[in-house]
């Protein structure tokens, strides 16, 4: 099969970072929507976008689309469609998940087990048996309804593609993998550049800058559930996963530093380093933001601050994003990318941001304001250093 449709479902705001990650690899985007992109591929391309996609949930096969008003209706289109071009006798198929955005039917379990009958009849007629054991491959099957539009997926991932494998352990209030991708990506740090993490908790933004620096795939630790499916083949997830270990930069020099107050989460993110082979790459220092400071004459802050979302908390938030603009202005020629809630940051800092991007994490609102440093030797206001 050449012309896969693969849906790539994403944190809120993070489309276009995906699209073009998508398109880096090769593939050609067909659709981009709130919180998912589209693109055609085939089966290498399922292997690859799971081991590459940085900023993507997971990887999901498009096996169809229409409208269902009514139960009959969604059980009677679901059996129609191809089932047994990607399900084998032995699967087990469970509809994993379902959702129902503004649509006639919204009972989640209801439409779980419609569809789940609905799979088992078209398996039926096409292997010409009444049961399933269902003791094989696991095919996970899931189900969106958004405006009474009906679309059935193959989960591809399994475990959502933010879990690395790496964080086995992480702080009070870690930032998702998938979004210090995003904010990594939306910066135009190379890995010969320094980058700073002056709250870095767990660590997950120094190592997941430190993994692009160095191209390593950020799947290449884990496993995916289509891992053995017979239509993909053990062969291309070799080829795959050998085109992925070829392409680390071994010889890259890194920069990257993560500080943080608390001895404990320093710990954590020295664990979580090891675990993603990369304790000889990264640095991590106790150390208060008051006392940032760099030899580095150009380079990146990437940093996701304390909030303050219980109000007890705001007053000492507010008083170290003041201390935060007092030490961030000795580096003038960096440049800071700074992820947070609170709606009146800048105010604090005391600087306005050259740019704002809304960015979702996990269901909150944030803004990840982004102050750009001059290019390196040349006295001038540009981004695209
Ligand atoms: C929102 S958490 C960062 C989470 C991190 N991105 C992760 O993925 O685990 C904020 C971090 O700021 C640290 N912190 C608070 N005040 C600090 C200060 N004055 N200087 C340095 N770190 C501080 C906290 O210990 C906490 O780990």
């Amino acid at each position: 099969m050449s012309n896969i449709e693969l849906v790539a479902p994403c944190n809120f705001a993070v489309e276009a970072i995906l699209s073009r990650e998508i398109k880096s690899l090769g593939y050609e985007i067909s659709k981009v929507e709130d919180g998912r992109v589209s693109f055609v591929a085939d089966e290498k391309g399922i292997c690859r976008s799971n081991l590459w996609l940085r900023t993507a949930e997971r990887i999901l096969v498009k096996i169809g689309e229409f409208e269902a008003l009514s139960f009959d209706e969604l059980f009677e289109k679901t059996k129609r469609l191809e089932w047994y071009r990607w399900i084998p006798k032995d699967a087990e198929f469970p509809v994993a998940k379902a959702s129902s955005i503004k649509s006639k039917l919204f009972s989640t379990s209801d439409i779980q087990a419609i569809v789940k009958k609905a799979v088992v009849e078209s398996l039926k007629t096409k292997y010409k048996q009444q049961w399933f054991e269902e003791t094989g491959e696991r095919y996970p099957i899931h189900v969106f309804l958004n405006r009474d539009k009906a679309a059935l997926y193959l989960d591809t991932s399994g475990l959502s593609l933010h879990k690395r494998g790496y964080r086995e352990l992480s702080n009070a209030a870690p930032i998702k993998e998938t979004l210090a991708a995003a904010m990594v990506l939306l910066t135009p740090w190379k890995a010969d550049r320094a980058l700073i993490d002056p709250f870095c908790g767990s660590g997950t933004i120094p190592i997941e800058a430190a993994m692009i620096g160095l191209n390593i795939a950020p799947g290449h630790e884990r496993s995916f559930v289509s891992g053995n499916w017979k239509w993909i083949g053990g062969k291309l997830w070799n080829e795959a996963k050998e085109e992925a270990a070829s392409m680390v930069r071994h010889d890259a020099v890194l920069n990257v530093q993560g500080y943080d107050i608390d001895e404990s989460a320093l710990k954590v993110a020295r664990i979580n380093a090891k675990m993603a082979g990369l304790e000889d790459k990264l640095h991590f220092q106790k150390r208060d933001v008051k006392e940032l400071s760099s030899k580095d004459r150009y380079g990146f802050i990437v940093t996701n601050p304390p909030y303050g979302e219980r109000i007890s908390d705001m007053k000492s938030v507010e008083r170290l994003y003041k201390d935060m603009g007092k030490v961030f202005s000795n580096l003038e020629t960096w440049s800071f990318y700074i992820i947070t809630s609170h709606e009146e940051f800048e105010r604090f800092f005391g600087r306005r941001a050259d740019k704002k991007r809304k960015l979702y994490n996990g269901m909150m609102k944030t803004d990840l304001y982004q102050f750009f440093g001059p290019k390196p030797n040349v006295n001038r206001h540009d981004p695209l250093i």
